[in-house]
């Protein structure tokens, strides 16, 4: 079964296919985009040594050749060097205005692929082939491409949709439970953010997905993209309502700042403890009710998730300093910090006047408990 999710943005408008074995047929999914029988793949080594074969048999069979480059696997992918790297490649392989390139891998792979094909010739179509359920969830949907700067994580990059992007869920059984369950953090933000049934459903099926259930995955990946599907269609370039999809993240990137963006903090669990906070904040300035924050992180612990700061290993710096490295955020307007904050469970809003002593309050607790 494959559950189609259309992304509807008039002449930029595409489909997010969802089901298993789309990967052993891609050749037949992506020909109607093909104007030659030719594609370039980029991928990465882990990714490569999993899934590529499925994909070049598929496309062989089907008379489409195909060049393919795997870049280092690993966030410090993300960058200049490797940027360089890829859109050189692709014009060695001679790729022009009229392909499309095919970005197979997570989250590094999708964003720095579909900026490389933002430039490329002033612009190239690209297929995302997410094959993390970070990547399946949000990053390939809603074209933010873009790669890391020194001064912080996604600072150069472009709007870029991709022309289709196909969610083989099969993928997902190779993933390490504990990148399968960083995932998740995602997908439970989308229910936390703007559908309290969905969270219902999340907080009975969850512990299937988190086995893997493959019925439980489809529903949760199709649930998760048709939310991000229509904030992205009703704000594209995020000058409002897209800034939901950021729940938990301003906590989050603080995290991911004073944790090194390594091991010790994957994305997604930074997310879920980032959700957990702010929901925590929430109340705490009258928004919510206690049960609230109580569902929340009762759910991330029932997940086996890391939920609260202790269960980050090594030292954290002070609340004051978490504060200020939330202060270099690029979601930062005109100096002051932005949260996004909720009135219950699925109730979320961009709030811009949280008082930062509540913040600092919040952390102190957070840190010693
Ligand atoms: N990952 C957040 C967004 O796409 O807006």
């Amino acid at each position: 079964m494959v559950n189609v999710v259309p992304v509807n943005l008039g002449s930029r408008s595409y489909e997010v296919r969802i089901g298993e074995g789309l990967l052993g047929r891609i050749a037949t999914e992506i020909a109607p985009l093909l104007r030659r029988r030719k594609v370039a793949i980029v991928t990465d080594e882990t990714v490569a040594a999993k899934h590529l074969p499925a994909v070049l048999e598929s496309l062989a069979a089907a008379g489409i050749s195909a060049s393919a480059m795997a870049l280092p696997s690993g966030e410090s992918t993300k960058a200049w060097p490797e940027f360089t790297r890829t859109v050189e490649w692709l014009l060695e392989q001679k790729v022009e205005r009229r392909d499309v390139v095919v970005a197979l891998g997570g989250g590094v792979v999708g964003d720095l692929v579909g900026f490389a094909c933002a430039v490329l010739r002033r612009g190239v179509r690209f297929v995302q082939v997410p094959t993390t359920l970070l990547a399946q969830v949000d990053s390939s949907v809603g074209g933010k491409t873009g790669i890391n700067s020194v001064h912080g994580k996604n600072l150069i990059g472009a709007f870029h949709q991709p022309s289709l992007v196909l969610a083989d869920i099969n993928v997902l059984d190779t993933l390490p439970p504990r990148d399968l369950l960083a995932g998740y953090g995602e997908v439970v933000k989308y229910g936390l953010l703007g559908d309290a049934d969905f969270f219902d459903y999340l907080e009975a099926k969850g512990p299937a997905l988190a086995r893997f259930d493959h019925g439980v995955i489809l529903k949760a990946v199709t649930r998760s993209v048709e939310m991000k599907a229509g904030i992205v269609e009703r704000d594209e370039t995020e000058e409002g309502e897209r800034a939901l999809l950021n729940l938990g993240h301003t906590f989050c990137h603080a995290l991911e700042k004073a944790t090194g963006f390594g091991d010790r903090l994957l994305h997604g669990e930074g997310v879920a403890i980032g959700c957990a906070l702010a929901f925590e904040l929430s109340q705490r300035l009258g928004l919510c009710s206690q049960e609230a924050p109580s569902r929340v992180r009762a759910h991330l612990k029932a997940m086996g998730m890391k939920t609260d700061l202790s269960d980050i290993s090594g030292d954290l710096p002070s609340a004051e300093a978490l504060v200020a490295l939330m202060g270099q955020d690029k979601k930062v307007i005109d100096g002051r910090l932005r949260f996004i904050l909720a009135r219950g469970i699925g109730e979320a809003f961009v709030a811009e006047d949280v008082p930062p002593a509540t913040v600092v309050q919040l952390l102190k607790d957070a840190l010693t408990s």
